[in-house]
């Protein structure tokens, strides 16, 4: 037996109440603590208004309140015939309170009512990436602090060609994530902004007095225009979506460069066995197989941006049920972040590094740069060296003298790991 909001006395046929419905019953788990706390800012607000009365309120708040607690327990489900959290949350509230449940929808939609569900999900789903690329960096600085002194080959074109090392390679991947903290500083501000009172996506002829709402639920201003606050339905997706292929860019690129530095030839990391796993045919394998899982991962993750972009394509402005359907690729999406983050974190805090990478002669030519600079040091033309340097090589006469001295902000011998902390530091003060 299905039941809907929408009821005007016929049943709905059952295979088009499956289809619509979708992964609602599931995803929208995720929603419904926001859909609590949605529906406790907007029914004070009708009380202010004049539209429930302060008995009203009192029944109805601490009723929002139990639901609240047990979703917290996890003892929250969404029945089967029931379309979605709004529905459930609704059909609650009017099974214990009876007719006053039903007044708690004046002056608003399911439209608005997902809307700032999403938007107060996204917020703290947002913190929870932020947190976890925050665990992340402070491994990898911690890591290049560590491993400052080891030296190991700067490659070009994939060819030996500078001297790098071990704390350049980590501080590098923190930096990084900073820029990523920007787009997830710039997709929470674009989040923390109140649709309620959007209602369809046109307002409402009740006085609705959305400061107050904006107020009751953090946010830091109302989507002022009503049909703005509708768009912003795809909009703020898209923006999160971003971020988190930023991040994956970011992270599927560390992970290469631990599949490649894992790989024989190279071998300037390695982990614990545990920590690898094996071939069922070849014995002595250590195979990097979490890093590929997290590549892989990582590269689906940065489809994200387009594939929100196809969904939401030239819609009709105004709420369309398509819509709907970004949940379906957004949830698992933040999820499956977190868990690489997450994961790769772990990892490092296992990694361990060689030393004395650059004693290998197949890395000689790593310091002809450093030679033509010692030779301009001693007064010869930049050129000159470097043809002197050059012809070495050519001839086979080049031995590197091995000492490497650099010296400059952001350079082998001054990382700048504590700026860059200060950086980021700076950055995540807007995600409190
Ligand atoms: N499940 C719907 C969604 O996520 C809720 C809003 C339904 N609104 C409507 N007009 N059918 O978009």
């Amino acid at each position: 037996m299905s039941r809907q909001l929408w009821n005007k006395g016929f049943q709905p046929d059952e295979m088009i109440e499956r289809f619509t419905v979708g992964q609602d019953r599931e995803l929208d788990l995720r929603l419904a603590r926001y859909d609590v706390q949605g529906s406790l800012a907007h029914i004070r607000m009708l009380c202010s208004i004049g539209l429930l009365t302060q008995e009203e309120l009192d029944l109805l708040v601490p009723a929002l309140e139990d639901i609240l607690a047990d979703i917290e327990k996890g003892e929250f489900v969404i029945e089967d015939g029931v379309e979605d959290v709004h529905s459930q949350v609704e059909f609650l509230l009017t099974n214990r309170l009876g007719d006053v449940g039903k007044k708690i929808h004046s002056g608003r939609s399911r439209n608005d009512q997902v809307l700032v569900d999403l938007k107060l999900f996204f917020r703290d789903e947002l913190v929870t990436i932020s947190n976890a690329v925050q665990s992340l960096f402070d491994r990898l600085i911690s890591l290049s602090e560590e491993h400052k002194d080891k030296l190991m080959p700067g490659y070009t074109h994939l060819q030996v060609a500078m001297p790098s090392s071990l704390g350049l390679w980590f501080g590098a991947y923190a930096e990084s994530l900073t820029d990523d903290m920007q787009l997830l500083v710039a997709a929470y501000n674009i989040a923390n902004q109140n649709p309620l009172g959007s209602a369809a996506g046109y307002g409402s002829s009740f006085p609705l007095d959305r400061e107050m709402t904006t107020e009751l639920l953090g946010f830091a201003n109302p989507h002022y225009n009503v049909v703005a606050a509708q768009m912003s339905r795809g909009k703020t997706e898209r923006a999160v979506a971003v971020a988190v292929a930023a991040i994956a860019a970011t992270l599927g690129h560390l992970a290469m460069d631990v599949c490649m530095w894992m790989c024989n030839n190279f071998a300037f990391v390695s982990f614990p066995d545990e920590l690898t796993t094996g071939s069922s045919i070849m014995p002595h394998k250590k195979n990097p197989d979490v890093f590929e899982i997290m590549r892989g991962k990582c590269n689906r993750l940065q489809a994200l941006p387009n594939e929100l972009a196809l969904l939401t394509a030239n819609l009709p402005l105004g709420y369309n049920r398509d819509l709907q359907l970004m949940k379906d690729i957004v949830f698992p999406a933040t999820t499956e972040l977190i868990d690489c983050l997450q994961m790769a974190t772990y990892m490092l805090g296992e990694i361990r590094v060689k030393d004395n990478i650059l004693d290998d002669p197949r890395y000689d030519y790593i310091f002809t740069v450093e030679d033509v600079n010692r030779l301009v040091l001693e007064g010869m033309p930049f050129r000159d060296a470097y043809r002197t340097v050059g012809m070495a090589v050519q001839e086979g006469r080049y031995k590197p003298t091995r000492s490497v001295n650099h010296t400059h902000l952001g350079s082998i011998g001054n990382p700048a790991n504590e700026q860059i902390t200060a950086k980021m530091e700076r950055l995540r003060q807007h995600l409190r």
